[in-house]
């Protein structure tokens, strides 16, 4: 696979926006697909090439603004000739999105992360959410301090080509302040910038019957109204996924763990689940990114 970068100044819009699609037209049909950015009046673009030896490619641009409207450019902006442009690796961008209490779907997260990155041609990048609570109530909660892993904003997402997000049950249910970050990325869902990624879940709870199966089942509704693809597990961990000796958490959902009073961690199996969970992600967040 090859892949061509570039920039293209484009003065023909004065409205700042938000997001670039690209048509192509090709002197034969090649497999090629484009993703660019729009920075001011300006397209920085990456072309994705699967075929070798192609001399020209004609590209036209689709702007899509804030909103759903577009733009779309009526000649062919700019024309491309292959040799002279260096040619770029790019890599597949999986984002590991949690939030954490007491540190056990931080530990998921953390092994997830080296699965993801096992996988060559896929970077794995590990972030948290925003804490909702005041330093009082966290205190009153016996929560640790929070560890270094930065703190995503809403729109870091767009940069990522999947995710895989984990959160602590309560109730049942995803932790608020799992559910506040989401709540915040109404301007993603506008746009629908993140329809067609794939997303998969993480999740820890207390006990048996806490919430290890409706925890990922009741949070695929975030994913549904931003059009990702709910990306499971399924069975594909093999024995570990029939362990009936020792406890162990996860399901065909996703990696999961028990948390008990606080004092049990993830088990090695469980871990191992972990580890599997981002490394069958990425190897299919590589094969989706090909395909765009
Ligand atoms: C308000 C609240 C509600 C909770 N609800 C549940 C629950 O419904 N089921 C359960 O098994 N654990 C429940 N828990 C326990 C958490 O899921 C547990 O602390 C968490 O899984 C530990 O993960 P962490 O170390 O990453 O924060 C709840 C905890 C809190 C604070």
């Amino acid at each position: 696979m090859r892949y061509l970068g570039g920039v293209v100044p484009f003065s023909n819009l004065n409205t700042p926006f938000s997001d670039i699609m690209a048509l192509i037209t090709l002197p034969t049909p090649f497999p090629i697909s484009i993703r660019g950015k729009a920075i001011q009046n300006t397209i920085i673009y990456s072309i994705t090439i699967k075929q070798y030896a192609i001399p020209r490619i004609i590209v036209s641009v689709t702007i899509r603004t804030g909103t759903l409207s577009r733009f779309h450019s009526p000649t062919p902006l700019v024309s491309i000739e292959t040799g002279p442009y260096k040619l770029l690796q790019m890599a597949t961008k999986v984002y590991i999105v949690y939030y954490s209490m007491y540190g056990h779907v931080e530990k998921l997260a953390k092994e997830i992360e080296k699965g993801v990155a096992s996988v060559e041609g896929v970077e794995a990048k590990l972030w948290q959410v925003e804490e909702t609570l005041g330093e009082e109530v966290l205190g009153k909660m016996g929560a640790p301090p929070k560890s270094d892993v930065p703190v995503i904003r809403p729109n870091d997402l767009g940069e990522a080509d999947g995710y895989l997000f984990g959160f602590p049950t309560r109730f049942g249910g995803m932790a608020a302040q799992f559910k506040a970050f989401f709540d915040a990325t109404g301007g993603l869902w506008r746009t629908q910038g993140l329809a067609g990624k794939p997303a998969g879940l993480f999740y820890s709870t207390a006990s048996q019957g806490g919430g290890q199966e409706t925890t990922p089942l009741t949070s695929i509704t975030q994913l549904v109204h931003h059009g990702m693809i709910f990306v499971p597990i399924g069975y594909t961990f093999g024995g570990g996924m029939f362990e009936m000796e020792n406890l162990k958490g996860g399901s065909p959902y996703g990696a999961g763990t028990y948390a008990g009073d606080g004092s049990r961690h993830p088990t090695d199996l469980e871990l191992a689940q972990a580890f599997h969970q981002g490394k069958y992600f990425a190897a299919i967040a590589k094969k989706l990114k090909g395909s765009h």
